[in-house]
């Protein structure tokens, strides 16, 4: 591993793999090597985390899928990870379906984003798609229903939603009963970050709406992922804005998920 970590410092390497990207699963995920890079860092590691407490099968979400480029690259990368892996996956993606909604006030950030950006070709994107089930209309109304007929627990998501009540209305999501989702789950949260008229904060968008979950959840929290850089080989854009979801009374948060054997519980002389 440490001779390729070397090997990866030659100039383009990494974009001529990602062109031919051959390798293991587990090794192109590090690396990076998929497109939508943070969104197999997330399918990847919910799937071993599945495996380990023996779930069969599990649920990865985009909310906001537009054009669809993200959600037929997660439905990709599903696909290549749940035969590695040995979980099985369904791929949803959300959207309005006619563009973005009328922002509610200054914390959907009217000045970076409005009405009617973001369109969507429904019938191009439905052909395109090969398992991925896209649920359209408003997340505020087409949420509750949809998770009251979930048939496996949520494993990983990306929020793409851009507003701050979008976003408020899709973590609605982690509101289920336990069975509705891991113990933790990989969340990826797209608009965190600044354009620079925009200067991001944490009163607004994104940031708010994770800060008022945590807010109004005692045992149910909102993360980054803290270092997440020190576990990769380079640095990524999306690094920063990966986090998890953590329900710590749900009855499989303690779970002992280290793989048995000295190499993996004991240390080395
Ligand atoms: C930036 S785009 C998503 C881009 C996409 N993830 C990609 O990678 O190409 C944001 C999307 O969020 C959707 N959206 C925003 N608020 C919504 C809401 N309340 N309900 C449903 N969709 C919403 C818009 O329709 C828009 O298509």
């Amino acid at each position: 591993m440490d001779l390729l970590y070397q090997v990866m410092r030659i100039p383009y390497l990494h974009g001529i793999w990602k062109k031919f990207p051959i390798g293991s699963v587990q090794t192109k995920v590090l690396h990076g090597i998929f497109p939508y890079a943070n969104y197999a860092y997330g399918v990847y590691w919910s799937s071993v985390f599945a495996a380990r407490l023996g779930i069969p099968r599990i649920t990865v979400i985009e909310f906001g899928v537009a054009g669809g480029r993200g959600l037929m690259a997660l439905e990709a990368i599903s696909e290549e990870i749940s035969a590695d892996v040995g979980v099985g996956i369904d791929v949803v993606g959300f959207d309005a379906g006619s563009g973005m909604p009328e922002p509610a006030d200054y914390r959907d950030l009217p000045h970076i984003w409005a009405k009617g950006f973001y369109k969507m070709d429904v019938e191009k994107l439905q052909k395109k798609l090969k398992t991925a089930q896209l649920v359209l209309g408003d997340v505020r109304e087409t949420l509750p229903l949809w998770l009251s007929s979930l048939s496996s627990p949520i494993g990983f998501v990306a929020f793409d939603l851009d507003y701050y009540s979008s976003t408020k209305a899709a973590l609605q999501i982690f509101d289920g009963p336990p069975s509705t989702h891991l113990p933790r789950v990989p969340c990826y949260f797209d608009d965190v970050c600044c354009t620079n008229i925009g200067f991001m904060n944490r009163y607004v968008g994104e940031l708010l709406a994770i800060q008022e979950f945590n807010d109004e959840h005692d045992k149910q929290k909102v993360c980054q992922i803290e270092q997440l850089r020190l576990t990769r080989p380079r640095w990524e854009h999306w690094q920063e804005r990966m986090y998890a979801f953590h329900n710590f009374s749900h009855e499989l948060y303690t779970r002992n998920v280290i793989p048995s054997g000295d190499k993996y519980r004991q240390l080395p002389l």
